[in-house]
């Protein structure tokens, strides 16, 4: 993944990134994650084969910002489920997609859902680490953003709440992975190897790695960087 547009974000890259971090992003417009185009991946991999699948289909999207990818679910005749703790971020979804909606609260679980009302879609503004809503059965999961975001100490916690909506055998998710060497670079994105993917993912799931692609001079030009290698590695994992 790369931040097009959001060359001082390592600047001010702090090394447990929280809330207020992703607030402040947003506030201050430096969303240079968010992208105006279908990302390929996710184009190839879920929104061709769902687009040929007759029965509603349901995508998940954790840590979903306003990505234009669930606008095309909807397009599709989909469904869509986001989660996203930045109120700022999930109030743009709406609003740039013009989708009415309601906002109805959770005081319990002190969590606020938007709710589309004459479209299939559904975000939820909470943490993902703590998230307990519960939900309709997920056929696909795409994470783009999303892993590679939360803090290193708080994987196993992220991957608790992607397994606990798995349908062992049938929900795909597809993971893209930054990876790159550490010492020339700290995230966000984080790194994640293929080997960390393994040790968190390996003992209940089935993981393949689809594709790696080298994406040293993107990411370099797009965030003022040196690194000598970045690659982008996508991910298939399915509960066993
Ligand atoms: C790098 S952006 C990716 C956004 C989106 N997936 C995309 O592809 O454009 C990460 C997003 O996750 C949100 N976020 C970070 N940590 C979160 C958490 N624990 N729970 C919910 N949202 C979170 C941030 O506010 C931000 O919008």
């Amino acid at each position: 993944m790369t931040e097009a547009n959001d060359d001082q974000q390592c600047q001010y890259s702090p090394k447990i990134i929280d809330q207020s971090y992703w607030n402040d992003r947003w506030l201050s417009g430096k969303i240079g994650f968010n992208r105006l185009t279908i990302n390929k991946h996710f184009d190839k991999h879920i929104l061709s084969k769902i687009s040929n699948i007759d029965q509603q289909q349901c995508v998940l999207f954790p840590l979903c910002g306003k990505t234009v990818d669930m606008k095309a679910v909807l397009s599709a005749g989909h469904r869509v489920i986001g989660i996203e703790y930045v109120q700022l971020g999930v109030e743009a979804f709406f609003e740039e997609t013009n989708i009415a909606h309601e906002i109805l609260t959770d005081e319990e679980n002190k969590c606020q859902i938007y709710q589309g009302i004459d479209r299939p879609v559904t975000i939820y503004c909470a943490d993902f680490l703590t998230f307990n809503q519960p939900l309709p059965p997920i056929d696909w999961i795409f994470d783009r953003g999303g892993f590679v975001a939360v803090n290193v100490s708080e994987r196993e916690q992220y991957r608790d709440r992607l397994l606990e909506v798995m349908t062992p055998k049938h929900t795909r998710l597809y993971l893209l992975a930054s990876c790159y060497d550490e010492s020339d670079f700290h995230g966000p994105p984080h790194c994640v190897s293929p080997e960390d993917i393994d040790r968190l993912f390996g003992e209940s799931c089935s993981t393949k790695l689809v594709e790696a692609i080298d994406t040293t001079i993107e990411f370099n030009q797009h965030n003022n960087q040196k690194l000598r290698r970045m690659e982008e590695h996508l991910h298939l994992i399915i509960r066993k």
